[in-house]
């Protein structure tokens, strides 16, 4: 039995990293998926690989008229929405202040943020008629700590983390849960997207992300996209049915101090001198 056994799930930026271990993950897990992104050759080979139980629509989550399709194609497909998760992003830079862009900043709002929010508008009133679903939306550890990502992406990050604790008290009341998942370092391509790569130039450096990822935790191996996936699985699955409101970090601790073996070596050169 899955976790998500008769589930109907709509996963937008499903076409790489994040988005498609949740997609992998959900179907593997009982839930029949609609992949929402913009790239249908990736979207379309996905559902394909799936089979019946996966289904992939074009949407641009920034346009309202792709995001109300793409909820209409999930009910008219399975028959019903349980599970939205709200992921699709891009990255941003580390600009200083004294650079920022307004125009990229608008952007990367109608992206994470407007589409967040219109992800949720569009999916409460199917979730509402059943009397139960479950929202995830996609924040950030740079939500919650400084330092680690640009100004505006830290920004967009944490108005969903708070906008998603904001609807959960609306929607909790007629059955619908709405959380949040906070990543931390994870191995995907919107690093080398953000320094201007493609996709597949992006892949290429995945070994120095891993590298470089296994050194920022306590957990010494890099956070992969399966590990964000298990969360939201977890998050829109019946097993977290009193879970509403709540950000849930996955960072494998690198929020919980600095890393203990790099401490350890400071202290131990302190001594030899
Ligand atoms: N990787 C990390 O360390 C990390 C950390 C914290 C938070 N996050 C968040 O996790 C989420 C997933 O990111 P990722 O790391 O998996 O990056 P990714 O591999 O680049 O995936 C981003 C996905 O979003 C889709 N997308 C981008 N713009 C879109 C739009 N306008 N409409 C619909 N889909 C769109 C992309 O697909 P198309 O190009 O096909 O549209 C892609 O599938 C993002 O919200 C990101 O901010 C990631």
């Amino acid at each position: 039995m899955g976790m998500l056994d008769g589930k109907a799930a709509i996963i937008t930026g499903g076409t790489s990293g994040i988005g498609e271990a949740c997609v992998e993950l959900f179907v593997q897990e009982g839930a029949r998926v609609v992949i929402a992104a913009r790239r249908e050759a990736e979207g379309e080979a996905l559902a394909a690989r799936l089979g019946q139980a996966a289904s992939f629509i074009r949407t641009d989550v920034a346009r309202e008229a792709d995001v109300r399709a793409m909820v209409a194609h999930c009910l008219s497909r399975f028959g019903r929405l349980d599970c939205l998760v709200n992921n699709a992003g891009t990255p941003g830079t580390m600009a200083p202040i004294a650079e920022f862009d307004a125009e990229k900043f608008d952007a990367l709002v109608g992206v994470h943020l407007r589409g967040t929010l219109l992800g949720m508008k569009h999916a409460a009133p199917a979730m509402l008629a059943q009397g139960a679903g479950s929202i995830v939306n996609l924040g950030s550890l740079a939500a919650h700590f400084a330092g680690l990502s640009g100004h505006a992406y830290t920004a967009v990050k944490a108005a969903i983390v708070q906008v998603s604790r904001n609807v959960a008290i609306e929607l909790g009341e007629g059955g619908v849960r709405v959380n949040s998942v906070s990543p931390g370092a994870i191995v995907t391509g919107i690093f080398g997207k953000g320094a201007g790569q493609t996709e597949a130039e992006a892949a290429k450096g995945f070994d120095t992300l891993k590298a470089h990822f296994t050194t920022v935790q306590a957990i010494r191996r890099p956070g992969m996209p399966v590990d964000i996936a298990c969360a939201v699985a977890w998050l829109s699955s019946d097993l977290a049915g009193f879970v509403n409101g709540e950000d849930v970090k996955v960072d494998g601790g690198m929020p919980g101090g600095f890393t203990w073996s790099r401490s350890r070596e400071f202290r131990a050169g302190m001594a030899k001198r």
